[in-house]
């Protein structure tokens, strides 16, 4: 069930009849930022992480997919430099609202920039380069990962370090029965109230190695009003990610279970990689 981090996906309606299991599942799921805020408000293990790695460095960082400004936000408070690079509008809109409300000092420490990181060519090199919570999990194809692993390597000091964390593949989760409904209860519009009905479909491609999770509302009385969001997410399981870090030009540094040094293990949820240039 990842309906708890699910409300900000409520603006984003794809109407039913017409949600497809493709890579666009992500930009959906980024078209609220407020509601990003609101689902992921608890995380913070991974904030202090990053923001360790940060004062370590020194600064600059440079943050690709920064979201809302979840930890570059963050990073400035500490006192070090950061610039955020984000595609999406919505996430962008939110992040410079916060930004807003930060003291001079802290905000001024603070860059953003649209774009993709796929594409990111910025004429200055950064001793840490971190791409927190899932950002590579939107790279799909080797191509588009080998282009992010090149964006890396332009922007990283000769001793600099890569930081970055994407989930574990979950075995049972992977081989869930496509057509079957996983049921979530009701939860209630964060907007008008009314109350839906909420499931989760799980499809995998073993091929592409992407899994997409359909995010169904359905509403009681009014098929018109029911939606789903789909995310879709590429899989990296950690020997195939270790090669790929290994053939892009990339040394492991470490590569854990979590954001302490835990060993990887099957319950592990993050696999947390820190890389340097080799
Ligand atoms: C789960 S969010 C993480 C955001 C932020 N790093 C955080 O920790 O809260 C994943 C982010 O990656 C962004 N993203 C997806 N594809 C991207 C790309 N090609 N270049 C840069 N960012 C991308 C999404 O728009 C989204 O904001």
């Amino acid at each position: 069930m990842v309906l708890p981090s699910l409300l900000h996906t409520w603006r984003t309606k794809v109407p039913r009849r017409k949600a497809t299991h493709s890579a666009t599942g992500s930009e959906a799921h980024y078209e609220d930022g407020r509601y990003y805020d609101q689902a992921y408000r608890r995380r913070r293990h991974d904030v202090r992480f990053y923001t360790n790695l940060a004062l370590e460095s020194g600064g600059p960082v440079l943050e690709l997919g920064v979201g809302t400004g979840r930890v570059a936000l963050a990073i400035g408070k500490a006192g070090i430099d950061v610039v955020g690079v984000e595609p999406m509008a919505p996430m962008l809109a939110r992040a410079r609202e916060r930004l807003d409300k930060l003291p001079g000092a802290a905000s001024n420490r603070i860059e953003l920039r649209k774009g993709s990181l796929e594409r990111l060519r910025l004429r200055r090199k950064f001793p840490l380069v971190i791409a927190p919570f899932n950002v590579w999990m939107h790279l799909y194809t080797r191509e588009e990962v080998e282009r992010g692993f090149a964006t890396v390597r332009h922007h990283l000091e000769k001793r600099g370090r890569f930081a970055f964390d994407v989930l574990l593949p979950d075995p049972v989760s992977l081989a869930r029965e496509p057509t079957k409904r996983y049921r979530g209860g009701e939860v209630p519009h964060p907007r008008d109230g009314s109350r839906y009905r909420y499931s989760e479909y799980f499809s995998y491609d073993p091929s592409a190695q992407i899994e997409t999770v359909m995010m169904d509302f359905e509403h009681p009385d009014d098929e018109s009003r029911s939606f789903c969001t789909p995310l879709t997410q590429r899989q990296f399981f950690p020997a195939e990610l270790e090669a790929l870090l290994h053939y892009n030009g990339f040394k492991v540094e470490s590569h854990t279970g979590d954001f302490k040094g835990a060993a990887i293990r099957t319950a592990t949820e993050s696999q947390v990689v820190i890389a340097t240039l080799r």
